[in-house]
């Protein structure tokens, strides 16, 4: 139940019926028994800026942003935290009693934490790390993890210009490889992460060999549907550890909701059943 009170954040994206996020913020406002609502907010690319200047007089306290506005909006928010300025994509945005906008970006934060949680005692300094993927994601990941310490990251894209620009746009220890290179790439890693959208459903699925990879290095797939992704399957069979992607959608939620609503919530086993649940699985 909420009141004439209650504090309001919610989802802006085109399309948005697909969105976990209100699942997620409304089994936490449940949870911790808040006075608040979270709801999908669908706005057309065009009617964008309007919407989103209109949220603090309609009095939000912040929402997320997802495709495909994440870089607009990044142009629109009066503060921008450094992080965000440095991934180039804004997915929280915080609104101030004054009515200023700020603009964050958590899936790096999201990212690390399942990490962190995924296979306690990870430490992402003991060697080079891998990343699949040079779109959107990956430059989260790539700045989330040069600035946990790692000392040698490899991005590998199929696309070597879009990974050129990434690796020249991040301050850091970063290389490039061609996917042909991907063996190279793997040898002596600690980290592999896939952030492209292969074996995602309804996409191609992923084909490299991890031959090359050490069994002791730690594999994440930041692809979530199939929670199981065939290069975890196969990363376990052959006694690597493996953190699935799920929980860097449900860690990346947690600061978001602390900013608007005033309390930092958990992930449990019970969230990650009720959030599969909504994508029917
Ligand atoms: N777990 C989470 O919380 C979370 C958060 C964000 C995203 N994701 C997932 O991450 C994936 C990527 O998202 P994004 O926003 O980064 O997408 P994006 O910006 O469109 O980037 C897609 C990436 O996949 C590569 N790719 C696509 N099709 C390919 C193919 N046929 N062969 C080789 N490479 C291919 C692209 O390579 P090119 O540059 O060569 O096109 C690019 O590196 C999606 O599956 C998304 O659901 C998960």
């Amino acid at each position: 139940m909420i009141s004439g009170k209650a504090k309001l954040a919610g989802v802006m994206g085109w399309p948005v019926q697909h969105s976990q996020s209100p699942r997620l913020h409304g089994y936490w406002l449940d949870q911790y028994g808040i006075d608040g609502a979270y709801v999908p907010l669908p706005v057309r690319p065009e009617d964008f800026e309007g919407a989103f200047r209109a949220l603090p007089l309609l009095g939000f306290s912040g929402v997320n942003i997802t495709v495909p506005h994440k870089q607009t909006a990044l142009e629109l928010v009066d503060i921008l935290d450094p992080m965000a300025r440095q991934i180039g994509a804004i997915n929280t945005v915080v609104i101030s009693d004054d009515g200023n906008l700020t603009g964050y970006n958590t899936d790096g934060f999201g990212f690390l934490e399942n990490l962190n949680r995924g296979c306690p005692g990870f430490d992402p300094e003991a060697g080079p790390a891998v990343v699949l993927g040079a779109g959107g994601a990956a430059r989260a990941v790539a700045c989330s993890l040069i600035a946990a310490g790692v000392s040698d990251l490899r991005l590998v894209n199929r696309t070597r210009d879009r990974a050129d620009a990434l690796a020249g746009s991040i301050q850091g220890p970063v290389s490039v490889y061609d996917f042909s290179d991907t063996d190279h790439a793997l040898d002596g890693a600690n980290l592999l992460v896939n952030t492209t959208s292969l074996g995602m459903e309804g996409h191609p699925p992923l084909t490299i060999s991890l031959d090359a990879l050490p069994v002791q290095a730690l594999v994440n797939d930041i692809v979530y549907a199939p929670l199981r992704t065939d290069l975890l399957k196969t990363a376990e069979a052959r006694g690597n550890s493996v953190v699935d992607g799920l929980g860097m959608l449900l860690h990346q939620a947690r600061a978001g909701f602390e900013k608007w609503f005033g309390v930092m919530p958990d992930v449990t086993d019970d969230l990650r059943a009720h959030v599969l649940k909504g994508m029917g699985g």
